[in-house]
């Protein structure tokens, strides 16, 4: 059964009509048009359909869309600064961090909420913060030292 709901992402309300069983992931991308957002394994194993609601990452592949009505939607698209990158995306590209880029709209997403609750994180936390997200690319050496880069940035203003 279809249902007309709003989802507010990245600060926009997007009127979307939607069966009840669709996953926020397939509505994000076709609906909304925003395909920053990653289809990997579709069961919830892969972190690449990462978003955040309410600053909490969730696995869009394995969330419905209806239950995120209400709800602050933030995707990769919402984290640039304008039109510029912001400090996490740039460090992760220069770190490295960045190779056939699949995971990464889910790892800034994982790694913006990390640094939103702990602005001081030791290695240990920033790996288990990103345990949700698998890279097949980096070793994840590099993403951890953007991570920790942007940390250091962020507190030192
Ligand atoms: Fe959602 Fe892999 S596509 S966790
Ligand atoms: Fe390729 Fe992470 S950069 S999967």
């Amino acid at each position: 059964m279809s249902e007309s709901i709003h989802l507010t992402v990245n600060g926009v309300a997007y009127p979307v009509t939607v069966d009840q069983g669709r996953n926020l992931l397939s509505v994000i991308r076709t609906e909304i048009g925003l395909t920053g957002t990653k289809e990997g394994c579709d069961d919830c194993e892969c972190g690449a359909c990462m978003v955040l609601l309410d600053g909490q990452p969730v696995n869009s592949c394995s969330y419905l869309a209806v239950q995120a009505q209400g709800r602050a939607i933030t995707t990769v698209e919402g984290l640039a600064d304008g039109d510029a990158l912001n400090v996490l995306q740039r460090n992760l590209l220069e770190t490295g961090g960045v190779q056939c880029g699949f995971c990464t709209p889910g790892m800034l997403l994982s790694a913006t909420a990390l640094l939103d609750r702990t602005p001081n994180p030791s290695d240990e936390e920033v790996r288990i913060g990103l345990s949700g997200n698998l890279c097949r690319c980096t070793g994840y050496a590099k993403i951890v030292a953007a991570v920790q880069l942007t940390a250091a940035e962020l507190r030192n203003g």
